[in-house]
């Protein structure tokens, strides 16, 4: 059974008409009917029109651009405004300013500023999304409520400090556990009272890691307890009408897992860069994660750019088409929708230089053209709503994970966790083997292959689900630096990775950060190959080495293992192998698996995905290709 939060294909954008006269809202509603724009979202940074002095609200012309929409048949996607407090909130109360960890203070006059603890903003931020609510929960347009704009922002505050301890408390119970999991018999840091625990602040030198790595876990749950304050809202008025808030994509600032589970559809704003010869991959990792963010169901693409981002050094456009075949990778990828940032060129304004889809130049324009072709063939989509993209192999993604392995002073600054993603996600993509992104706790049991492209830290929970993963009969592909360290940041101790030495057959003694330069290794099964930046010096203990170094300090060491474990396969990979040499080992660990592309011998480039009944195929080359005998 399909199911789905709308029963056509969503397109359109963010509408911010209080940017422009009566006259223009007029025009707009008849080129968005030109253009088959059927949602648009209204509201995102109104606050300071919809309430130009505290606590005087002004909704008429919010009244008229609802009617107008729904008028014309467009529905709507109501922002809760409270991504960005009006003037008179931040110099009436400075204390709502949000403070860099220097104690300095980032003030008014960009968007964003404010600090998530403060009791003064939240009280606003209630009371307008609870008169908003009131106002147009049973509005006829409204389709969805977008719970304020893109949830990142840090303080480091005196207020966000007191929350922290609570969060802390509820954490560890009691000061020692606190001093026990933060390790702070190091550098003489032990905690006396609980008024004496600050967040990471200005330091002389090194931060505490766990104290670091805990602020950035309270950040996510203190921004989502705004997003829950504000969902419990609108909802009251009316639970039929979904909420959502947009993500980023892979953004390290919150916890998406975590967050997912509080909305009634996940969506996400994708800008990749169309000078960037992997930004179709970045795209389709973008909406893998949020399609798996959301448990496979279908999910919403609220914002790109139709044309160029603002904000980029080269804000190079889209080439012709190429917004096409991005959406349609969207909604083959799972998207019931396709969004953009924005209806319309603003004039003014620090984004006055921003893509939209009426430019500057006006509708007479190849954006807009193509907006409307655009339009057009997503109208003809519709038997794909609600239905599913399968995949057969999952890729292991954790923000903890990610944020402890980009800690202070670990081995070999320049690692990446996202770095490590992208290199195992490619294969993938290219092989056209459709993957989901996974908790590492998650039930792994439907895919045939699960690969963790870095796993640095590690739960008990999640290492014993990977092991009994494989013991079942798993194929499990394991990338360098993981299973170090526990979820309080201290590293496992007795030879690495000791959650996985038995599933793996070996045991590390050293990590062997390196320069960049390339080291050669041999392997009869996959061909000889080079890497760079990383070894690891290891003993196997049962794994058959696939591949071994014969240059550089760890000459002769295995730098590729296979362990037959219980009734499954797992492989580790202990540095970075040049690309193709790591797509041999992901072909070779799909093949034993059985995960099988969607469709065999595509010309390269050309992206297939199985969505439903459907199959989609999409040319990433500037020429056309003909494909016969599928
Ligand atoms: C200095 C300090 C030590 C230690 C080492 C290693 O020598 O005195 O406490 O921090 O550096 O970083
Ligand atoms: C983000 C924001 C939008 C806009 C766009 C373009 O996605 O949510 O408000 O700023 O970026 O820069």
């Amino acid at each position: 059974m399909s199911s789905s939060f709308t029963d056509r294909i969503l397109f359109g954008g963010d509408y911010n008409p209080e940017q422009w006269p009566r006259k223009v809202w007029e025009e707009d509603m008849a080129l968005m009917r030109q253009a088959g724009v059927n949602l648009a979202t209204v509201g995102v940074f109104s606050w300071a029109m919809l309430e130009p002095t505290p606590g005087v609200y002004e909704f008429g012309w919010l009244d008229e651009v609802l009617d107008l929409l729904h008028a014309n048949g467009i529905g709507v996607a109501l922002a809760t405004p409270t991504a960005s407090t009006p003037p008179w909130m931040n110099h009436r109360w400075p204390e709502t300013l949000p403070q860099n960890p220097d104690g300095t203070i980032r003030t008014y006059g960009s968007r964003n500023a404010y600090c998530p603890s403060s009791p003064v903003y939240r009280e606003f931020a209630d009371k307008i999304s609870e008169a908003l609510a009131a106002r147009y929960a049973h509005h006829p347009a409204l389709r969805m409520w977008h719970i304020g704009n893109e949830f990142g922002t840090v303080c480091h505050c005196d207020r966000c400090a007191a929350r922290f301890r609570t969060w802390l408390q509820v954490r560890y119970g009691d000061l020692d556990g606190l001093n026990e999991a933060w390790g702070t018999a190091f550098w003489s840091q032990r905690y006396s009272e609980w008024a004496e625990v600050i967040p990471p602040r200005q330091v002389q030198y090194v931060i505490n890691p766990t104290q670091d790595l805990d602020y950035q876990r309270f950040v996510s749950d203190l921004l989502l307890g705004g997003f829950v304050a504000e969902r419990d809202i609108v909802r009251a008025h009316n639970p039929a009408i979904p909420v959502t808030t947009n993500f980023m994509g892979f953004f390290k600032g919150t916890d998406s897992w975590r967050w997912a589970r509080e909305e009634d559809l996940v969506s996400v704003d994708i800008y990749p860069d169309p000078n960037d010869p992997d930004a179709a991959r970045d795209g389709a990792m973008a909406h893998d994660l949020t399609r798996s963010l959301g448990g496979g169901k279908p999910w919403l693409l609220m914002e790109q750019s139709p044309a160029g981002a603002g904000w980029r050094h080269v804000a190079t456009p889209k080439r012709p088409g190429l917004n096409r075949l991005w959406s349609m990778q969207a909604v083959a990828r799972g998207a019931d929708g396709v969004l953009h940032f924005q209806w319309r060129a603003s004039m003014q304004g620090a984004e006055r230089t921003h893509g939209a889809m009426v430019p500057h130049a006006g509708p007479d324009s190849r954006v807009f053209r193509e907006v409307c072709q655009l339009g057009e063939q997503l109208a003809r989509l519709g038997d794909v709503i609600g239905t599913r993209v399968t995949a057969e192999v999952a890729v292991l993604h954790d923000w903890d994970a990610w944020r402890a392995v980009e800690l202070d002073h670990q081995p070999h600054s320049g690692f990446r966790y996202l770095d490590r993603m992208r290199e195992y996600y490619t294969p993938l993509w290219r092989a056209n083997i459709t993957a989901d992104f996974a908790h590492p706790e998650a039930d792994l049991s439907t895919y045939k292959l699960v690969v963790v492209p870095n796993l640095y830290q590690v739960t008990d929970v999640a290492a014993a689900n990977l092991v009994r993963y494989v013991e079942r009969g798993g194929h499990l592909v394991m990338g360098p630096f993981s299973g170090v360290s526990d979820p309080d940041e201290r590293i496992r101790l007795g030879g690495h990775p000791v959650p996985f030495r038995e599933l793996l057959g070996l045991r590390i003694e050293e990590y062997w950060p390196l320069p960049d330069e390339p080291l050669t290794l041999e392997s009869a099964e996959l061909g000889d190959f080079t890497a760079a930046t990383w070894a690891e010096w290891l003993t196997a203990e049962g794994a058959t080495a696939v591949a071994t170094f014969t240059s550089g300090p760890l000459s002769g060491i295995p730098a590729v293992l296979r362990n037959a474990y219980g009734e499954g396969t797992a492989w580790y990979v202990a540095t970075l192998p040049e690309p193709a040499a790591l797509a041999r080992i992901l072909a070779s660990a799909c093949a034993a698996a059985g995960a099988e592309p969607v469709l065999a011998g595509l010309p390269p480039r050309v992206e297939a995905i199985r969505r439903g009944d459907k199959v989609f195929l999409l040319n990433h080359e500037d020429e056309s290709v003909e494909i016969r005998d599928l």
